[in-house]
């Protein structure tokens, strides 16, 4: 202490030993204005000024107020920093610049006028530095298996301290549950640490870290959640029937992850390839479910049967089996396939307990959906209408994956039952009445499967 006030005396005293002749002037130097303080992101430059009125024969020099390091006196650059240097307008603006601002320049900055006693004022130098993330303590993308936990965390450095927020990438919200299982949903997460419990097949998919801290540019982290599970097939019919040469179109939805191979198995255990006979097509709809079709072409007896549709993954393998029958005395007149699914209106959703399977989470989530949803329920019908024409390929957009989810479901749910009463108006045709017997069947073992599934969730 006692040696820097020592110094600013030498510089006191050489100031005044350079101005000596005019000591004594009527008109004593005074600041015009004070000294802006300034905030400078790093690799930037600053520049301080010093406004005088009646400087007269006196000096103006700047000096760091807290090394008391002298940067320059008059025009003169004193300091060895070279990235320091100075600028004068007549004899009353006087600059003080800093080129390439470094963490190291902060501080107070003081310009003194050599009078005796000599006067001076200050202003502050904030270098700030835009956020940086710490990458040894920053996740990368992340496995579980569902209903396990996911800690993600995104860590970042800067002045002043970065602030961090999650979201997802397609905007949904992201689930927070405590351990008693209630579950809070929020747009933005502003925690350096997430983490996600009892993780559902839903919170799967790319998740952001923003850190910003006022200083741009802000910058963010894209890591991946997988939720991993055994694969799941819903068939939306077990048993479907065709008139001789015609084509008949099988289908099963897969819901898996890591991603399924799926494929078609007879009863014989050929698998089944794409050939002039049969046509196979696997349809990804999300990031965790698909449709698997296989169009048998000009049935004949021989293709009458079971055919199994398979999914399997590296957490385990399902199936699930549809019996292609006849539908006998039916003229050929054109070879569609019959066209029971496009005839049917979709627009009355299913409610009711044949709703309500799936993962233990998904029932209420379902009930926010219904009432949010239902405009979209054409137009997503419509888009399954169209695969079912063209067999386009069709990526679900990233936000609707887990509502389509629940389409899916709810269109396999009318497709059972619209089935059902298009076969109970035929009561009279014996034929149709053994269908009828079959449809009940179907729904009973498809009731019993879907309580099983309940049950397995
Ligand atoms: C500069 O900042 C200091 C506090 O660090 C404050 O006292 C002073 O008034 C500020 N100067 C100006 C011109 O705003
Ligand atoms: C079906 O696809 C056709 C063209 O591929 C398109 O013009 C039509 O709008 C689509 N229908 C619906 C309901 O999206
Ligand atoms: C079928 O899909 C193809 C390829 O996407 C497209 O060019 C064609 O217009 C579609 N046809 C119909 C009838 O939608
Ligand atoms: C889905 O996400 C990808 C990047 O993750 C993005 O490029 C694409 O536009 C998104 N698609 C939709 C339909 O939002
Ligand atoms: C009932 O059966 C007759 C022929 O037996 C058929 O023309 C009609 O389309 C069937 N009705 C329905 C709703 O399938």
């Amino acid at each position: 202490m006692k040696k820097s006030w020592w110094q600013l005396h030498i510089l006191a005293f050489c100031m005044l030993g350079l101005g000596s002749k005019l000591v004594g002037e009527a008109f004593q130097p005074e600041f015009a204005e004070p000294i802006s303080n300034l905030t400078i992101p790093v690799g930037r430059d600053a520049t301080f000024r010093c406004l005088v009125q009646n400087l007269g024969g006196y000096r103006v020099g700047w000096v760091k107020a807290d090394t008391k390091a002298i940067q320059a006196i008059h025009v003169h650059v004193i300091t060895n920093n070279h990235r320091v240097g100075v600028s004068h307008n007549g004899q009353s603006v006087w600059n003080l610049h800093i080129r390439n601002v470094q963490e190291e320049d902060r501080g107070q900055y003081m310009c003194q006028i050599n009078t005796d006693p000599m006067k001076s004022q200050m202003g502050f130098l904030e270098v700030v530095i835009p956020p940086d993330f710490i990458a040894e303590e920053t996740s990368g993308d992340v496995m579980v298996p569902e209903g396990g936990t996911a800690k993600i965390s995104c860590r970042a450095r800067g002045i002043p301290q970065p602030k961090v927020m999650w979201r997802r990438e397609d905007g949904s919200d992201i689930v927070l549950r405590d351990s008693h299982g209630s579950k809070t949903k929020v747009q933005m997460y502003s925690e350096e640490v997430l983490t996600l419990t009892k993780i559902s097949r839903s919170d799967m998919g790319a998740y952001l870290c923003i850190a910003s801290n006022g200083v741009p540019p802000s910058i963010s982290k894209r890591l991946q959640i997988k939720v991993h599970f055994h694969p799941v097939i819903q068939v939306p019919n077990q048993l479907v029937g065709a008139p001789i040469g015609t084509d008949v179109t099988l289908e099963c939805y897969v819901e898996s992850s890591p991603k399924s191979i799926n494929y078609w198995v007879r009863d014989s255990n050929e698998m089944v390839i794409s050939s002039s006979k049969y046509e196979v097509v696997n349809t990804m709809i999300s990031s965790f479910e698909s449709r698997m079709v296989l169009t048998v072409r000009k049935l004949t007896l021989a293709d009458v049967g079971g055919y199994r549709c398979v999914a399997k993954n590296s957490l385990g393998e399902v199936d699930s089996v549809i019996r292609l029958y006849e539908i006998p005395g039916q003229t050929v007149k054109n070879t569609s396939p019959p066209k029971l699914k496009d005839d049917y209106k979709y627009s009355t959703p299913m409610e009711g307990p044949d709703n309500q399977f799936g993962s233990a989470d998904r029932p209420d989530d379902e009930d926010e959906r219904e009432t949010e949803d239902l405009p979209l329920q054409t137009s997503i019908v419509s888009k399954y209408d169209n695969i079912t024409k063209n067999r386009t390929l069709f990526v679900s957009n990233n936000a609707s994956g887990q509502k389509i989810s629940n389409k899916i479901r709810k269109i396999i749910d009318n497709f059972n039952v619209e089935e059902f009463r298009v076969n109970k108006a035929n009561k009279s045709n014996h034929l149709a009445l053994t269908t009828t017997i079959y449809y009940s069947f179907a729904q009973i073992c498809i009731s019993i499967k879907y309580s099983l599934l309940l049950v397995f969730y």
